[in-house]
């Protein structure tokens, strides 16, 4: 089987996606594809900040993996016509770094940081005077002759970026004005996406190839790119370097993925969850070590998708495999397992 790095379906990337990555990412609102609602107002408020000169409102942008986040993060700079500072949660060790890189912004521009969600404390505190007020509060001196000190900032947006909202503390979230929940995307606008990066990195792919990819690719632009990398080689090597429907069905086969995207490790999910918890509910740190995944990585990565399609539901108890998951994988489901099913979906979690 492959190993980490090797996953064609994982949508954390790897270093030598980043490079190319970057060469795909559109770089204004307009190239974009698809999450149409939340792009249509953020337009709007990107030309109000504009016309008053005043900094945007602080983004908060929240998804799986590979939609777009880190796109529109530079896209929302570029409409600006801003700069933009990039830096990450885990990369902010101490309040006084984040600190520095407040006082170092200019009138209006952008600060955005990659997995907010895993600042710490500490430093989180900053950012709390700085979102509201632009200021920063130092506390001078020890004991009875300390003093607090206000120190005015620029005026800037911060953009957030998180896997995980539900992670984020109340204080944090309350000060974020826009909140951008980026959603899975449908395959004509995953179609979209492909042709477009076909056509930057030089590769010949019929519509329908490009349609067939989109399905496979659990509404996930990260992966729909390299998904076309990937069956560039195959066309490259057992074809003639132009892909069609033929080479994409035998590429995606030799990955090992179905006509649903689904992969070997949803299978595993899947299974397990039929297999060993009778179809469930099971909770996620079980699952988690049953098929040994990370728990963040079922949660984040793969639940979503499997999720959306209906496979599986999570609920107050855990999560279960539906009726659809069953028909996939040839499993048999017995009446009374269906009755409890349609019952259980009662009891389905609101997202
Ligand atoms: N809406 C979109 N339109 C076109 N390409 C997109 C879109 N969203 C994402 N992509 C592509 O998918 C890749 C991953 O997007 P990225 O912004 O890095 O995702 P995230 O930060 O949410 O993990 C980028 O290279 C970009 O080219
Ligand atoms: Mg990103």
């Amino acid at each position: 089987m492959f190993d980490d790095d090797e996953r064609f379906i994982a949508s954390t990337k790897s270093e030598i996606d980043e490079v190319i990555e970057n060469s795909l990412r559109p770089t204004s609102l307009g190239d974009y594809v698809g999450q149409k609602k939340f792009k249509d107002s953020l337009s709007i408020y990107i030309q109000a900040a504009k016309a008053r000169g005043e900094a945007l409102d602080h983004v908060l942008l929240f998804g799986p993996p590979g939609l777009g986040k880190t796109t529109l993060s530079h896209i929302i700079a570029n409409e600006l016509g801003a700069q933009m500072k990039v830096t990450s949660g885990p990369a902010i060790e101490h309040a006084a770094d984040l600190a520095a890189i407040l006082t170092n912004l200019g009138r209006n521009d952008v600060l955005f940081i990659d997995e907010i969600h895993r600042l710490s404390r500490a430093v989180e505190e900053v950012l709390y005077p700085a979102m509201e007020d632009y200021a920063l509060d130092f506390v001078v001196g020890k004991g009875p002759a300390a003093k607090s000190i206000r120190l005015k900032i620029q005026p800037f947006t911060l953009i957030g970026a998180t896997t995980r909202a539900g992670m984020l503390t109340g204080p944090l979230r309350d000060r974020f004005g826009v909140l951008g929940r980026l959603e899975l995307y449908e395959p004509n606008e995953l179609s979209k996406i492909l042709t477009r990066s076909a056509k930057i990195l030089n590769i010949d792919i019929t519509p329908d190839a490009a349609f067939l990819i989109a399905k496979s690719s659990r509404g996930t632009p990260r992966i729909a790119n390299r998904f076309l990398k990937r069956i560039h080689d195959y066309a490259d090597v057992l074809g003639t370097g132009k892909i069609d429907e033929d080479i994409t069905k035998k590429a995606l086969k030799m990955m090992e993925v179905d006509d649903l995207g689904l992969d070997f490790i949803d299978h595993r999910i899947l299974l397990t969850i039929i297999d060993k918890f009778a179809g469930g509910p099971v909770g996620l740190d079980t699952l988690a070590a049953a098929t040994g995944e990370e728990a963040t990585t079922i949660e984040e990565a793969y639940e979503p998708f499997l999720i959306q399609q209906g496979f599986i539901a999570r609920t107050s108890k855990g999560r279960v495999a539906m009726p659809l998951a069953y028909e996939h994988l040839g499993k048999k489901l017995d009446e009374s397992r269906e009755k409890q099913l349609q019952k259980i979906a009662k009891d389905i979690l609101p997202e």
